[in-house]
């Protein structure tokens, strides 16, 4: 038998107030019909100033340790991925260890921007698989919307607020985790950035993106690294149940499935709902499927993100 890391439940946390592209175009210079055709976004979740990383990441992180029936006394490693974390130190997993009441354990922020939540995972199971924890909270929980420039249409109407997260067991059996890769090219590191930071201009700074050309990467990036994960695993885009990716952009998420054969209904989509949530929108859609019965016990999933950096990555999990 073979020691993995199981999805033992999931959680999710929205912020309350939810802004279609309507209410937007009052403020922005856009129209709902604009950004339909690009990207797919009808609304997103913006988070008031009482609504925090580490708050929606605590939400989310109860809602998965309800949903796998694990006390959270056992919990022994939190990894929590995230690029906008409530301060810049400490990190805000120790927010959330306190927050849900948790003693001694490890805690940490992964931060890979969209790919992060992956990062995060891959981490996690590592150290579950090498015996370094028994039980892991791994989340991803984003308030992009502090760091957008709300003049720039060309950013501000793709992004949204949130939190999602997975209670990972090590267990000896099928399954759990069975391959993840991951990849980074910091070449590409001034198409999507934030232009401010502790060691340069000592300020947060706000999201910057060259759009066209991170879509270019995108795809071509995210086919190679599905199929070089399946194959890691000994599987083909044949065996594949749902891919869940990255929610990003409508277009993008039709074209990666076309690339790799796999049926539009295969694919998992929340975009319309809460528009790019960063290293939140993996484990958002997760549970959204999870909760509305579409996810099912032993069904092949993969996971598949891209972000700033650039960073990508895919894992496959048997649910
Ligand atoms: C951002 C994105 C939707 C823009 O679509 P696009 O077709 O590339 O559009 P462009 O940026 O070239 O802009 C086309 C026109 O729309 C305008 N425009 C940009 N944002 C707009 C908005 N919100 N509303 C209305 N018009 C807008 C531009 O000003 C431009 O007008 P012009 O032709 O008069 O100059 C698209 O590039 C994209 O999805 N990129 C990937 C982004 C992504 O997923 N990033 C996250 C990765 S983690």
């Amino acid at each position: 038998m073979t020691l993995r890391a199981v999805i033992a439940g999931s959680g999710s946390a929205l912020p309350k107030r939810r802004v279609s592209n309507e209410q937007l175009a009052e403020t922005v210079d856009t129209s709902d019909e604009w950004i339909v055709e690009r990207t797919g976004i009808k609304f997103r979740h913006i988070a008031d100033d009482n609504e925090t990383t580490a708050s929606l990441g605590t939400e989310a992180a109860r809602s998965a340790l309800a949903a796998a029936g694990i006390d959270a006394g056992e919990i022994d490693l939190i990894v929590l991925a995230t690029s906008t974390p409530n301060q810049t130190f400490p990190a805000s997993a120790t927010i959330i260890q306190t927050n849900l009441g948790i003693g001694d354990c490890t805690a940490f922020d992964v931060q890979a921007v969209c790919s992060g939540f992956l990062y995060a995972l891959s981490v996690a199971d590592n150290m579950l698989r090498g015996g370094a924890a028994k039980t892991a909270l791994v989340i991803g929980s984003e308030t992009f919307s502090r760091i957008l420039d709300w003049e720039d249409r060309g950013t501000c109407v793709l992004f949204g607020d949130g939190a999602g997260a997975v209670v990972l067991k090590a267990e000896e059996g099928d399954s759990g985790v069975l391959a993840s890769k991951l990849h980074a090219d910091g070449r590409h590191n001034q198409l999507l950035y934030v232009d401010g930071g502790p060691s340069t201009t000592g300020t947060v700074g706000k999201l910057r993106m060259r759009g066209r050309e991170v879509f270019r990467h995108a795809v071509v990036n995210l086919v190679a690294v599905m199929n070089e994960a399946l194959e890691a695993a000994g599987l083909t885009s044949d065996d594949v149940d749902w891919v869940i990716p990255h929610q990003a952009n409508r277009r993008i998420l039709d074209a990666t499935a076309r690339k790799l054969g796999l049926a539009e209904d295969k694919v998992i989509i929340t975009v319309d709902e809460h528009a790019n949530t960063s290293a939140a929108s993996i484990p958002l859609a997760l549970d959204t499927a999870v909760r509305d019965g579409r996810i099912k016990r032993g069904d092949l999933l993969v996971l598949e993100a891209m972000g700033g950096g650039f960073t990508w990555g895919a894992s496959v999990v048997r649910y």
